[in-house]
């Protein structure tokens, strides 16, 4: 597969599973531009990937994803490079041990996990269109799902007004993957399916910036007393990033069938179709959480 003159963005594409997703991408041959939060690290990474990978054409723009204003700027510094984008992968994410308000005055979690998706996505749907309209073929968004994909969602409880963190799945995490799985299938019945391909996929676990630095406070209740017994462990149980990348990579390097074929689906573990979680199927409750995108993005300016 070669990825030659097509532009992809991999959100937090500076460090962890989405450097290695970015490594992979430039090494296809893609206009790789990667995000994160700190220039210099940024700086550093798009030359290492530019060495690397032999491909001159990595480049980064800094923006936080939990900040709806640098999301916006960063979805004008791409459609200004790039006028056409072939492969959105929102893989940034993160895990805030308690329950804190953005300066948007949204939780935390929802706000890097679910917003962040949903708002970027929007704000590039006209690039991603513009793929197949300049002859393209079909676009692809790729939302990163993680931690443990059950459990319930209660729409009052979305931003943690009720609870935080649970004893076993429950922690407001997972419930913002759970709530990001659900917005990524109303996404995905509103795009025209033809030009943009919507997918969910799992990456796998490895042992990235994330978990190393992860606080007592972001685990379930149940498994804390363990932690610090697990975690000399988890160097060796999770390996490096690379293998968690490959299931991103497959899904921006497919064919154009492959890629409608998996559009509105969930992939597990090496890119197999997996069941949406069962949380994710009122659509009562998808409706709640779309609404919900809608009307925290929209103070900020339109989506
Ligand atoms: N690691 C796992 O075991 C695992 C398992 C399942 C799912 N996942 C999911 O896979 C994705 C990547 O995980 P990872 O472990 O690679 O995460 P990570 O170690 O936190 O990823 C680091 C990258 O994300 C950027 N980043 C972190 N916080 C950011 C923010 N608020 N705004 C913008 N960029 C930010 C970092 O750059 P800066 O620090 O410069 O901002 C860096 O580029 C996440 O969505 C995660 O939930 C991970």
């Amino acid at each position: 597969m070669s990825l030659t003159d097509r532009t992809v963005v991999v959100t937090g594409g500076t460090g962890g599973i989405g450097k290695e997703i970015a490594r992979a991408l430039a090494g296809l041959g893609a206009r790789v531009i990667v995000t994160g939060r700190d220039p210099h690290r940024a700086a550093t990474v798009v030359d290492e990937l530019r060495v690397g990978t032999g491909n001159p054409a990595v480049d980064a723009v800094c923006a936080d994803i939990t900040r709806q204003r640098d999301l916006r700027a960063l979805a004008r510094a791409v459609t200004d490079r790039c006028g056409s984008l072939y492969a959105l992968v929102n893989n940034a994410g993160v895990n805030p041990a308690r329950r804190e308000l953005t300066e948007d005055g949204v939780e935390t979690a929802f706000a890097g996990n679910v917003l962040a998706p949903y708002l970027l996505t929007r704000l590039l749907l006209p690039a991603l269109e513009r793929t197949r309209r300049d002859g393209g073929g079909v676009a692809r968004v790729v939302n990163t799902a993680g931690g443990v994909p059950r459990g319930r969602l209660d729409p009052d409880n979305l931003q943690a007004e009720k609870a935080f963190s649970g004893w076993v799945t429950d922690t407001q995490y997972n419930r913002s993957k759970l709530a990001m799985m659900a917005m990524t299938r109303t996404l995905a019945e509103r795009v025209d399916a033809a030009g943009v391909a919507v997918v969910v996929a799992y990456p796998g676990h490895a042992h990235t910036e994330m978990n190393r630095s992860l606080p007592l406070g972001a685990y379930p209740r149940l498994l804390r007393p363990v932690v610090p017994l697990l975690k000399p462990l988890m160097p060796v149980l999770w390996g490096d990033a690379a293998a968690p990348a490959r299931n991103a990579v497959r899904l921006v390097g497919a064919t154009d069938a492959e890629a409608r074929a998996a559009h509105a689906h969930y992939l597990g573990l090496r890119g197999r179709f997996a069941p949406w979680p069962a949380a994710t199927d009122d659509p009562l409750v998808r409706e709640r959480i779309w609404r919900m995108c809608e009307r925290l993005t929209t103070a900020t300016g339109p989506a």
